[in-house]
């Protein structure tokens, strides 16, 4: 994939990683590494925003960790960006759960967006960046 393009996931794509309580990679599935374009070994112990998109606003992230640091389950859009500089839209649903072990860690699983979903997420992403001085 060229950079600057997106990678529109199929509608059966299931995205899923699990992070530690910090965010750093335990696992994804193949769904993910395939249109992250990562291989395994290059995502597993590293921090999730490795796959983070500059389009990003802060504010979306920091509804996210809010939320799941309270032991609450959070939902959202995110654009991404894959390894080779592309881009691609995904929902999210991000779980924290706790291990019958005692290890803590969250899980996000995601999905494809309606294109209606994206535009209309766009927009408040982008007076996000705005109110972000971006
Ligand atoms: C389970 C889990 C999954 C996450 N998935 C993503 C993701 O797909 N893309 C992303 O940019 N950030 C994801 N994050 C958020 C990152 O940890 C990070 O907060 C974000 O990329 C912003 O980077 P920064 O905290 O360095 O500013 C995830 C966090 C958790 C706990």
């Amino acid at each position: 994939m060229a950079a600057g393009q997106e990678t529109v996931l199929d509608e059966y794509a299931f995205l899923v990683s699990e992070t530690d309580e910090k965010g750093i990679i335990r696992f994804a599935n193949d769904d993910f590494c395939k249109i992250a374009e990562f291989s395994l070994d290059e995502l597993i112990g590293q921090p999730h925003s490795k796959v983070r998109h500059k389009d990003m606003p802060k504010k979306a992230f920091k509804s996210l960790w809010d939320t799941i640091q309270k032991g609450e389950v959070w939902t959202g859009y995110v654009k991404n960006a894959t390894k080779s500089g592309g881009y691609y839209w995904v929902f999210a649903t991000i779980y924290p759960f706790e291990s019958c072990d005692g290890s803590k860690g969250y899980l996000s699983c995601r999905r494809k967006p309606s294109k209606e979903e994206i535009t209309s997420i766009q927009e408040v992403y982008k007076l996000w960046n705005k109110e972000e001085g971006k």
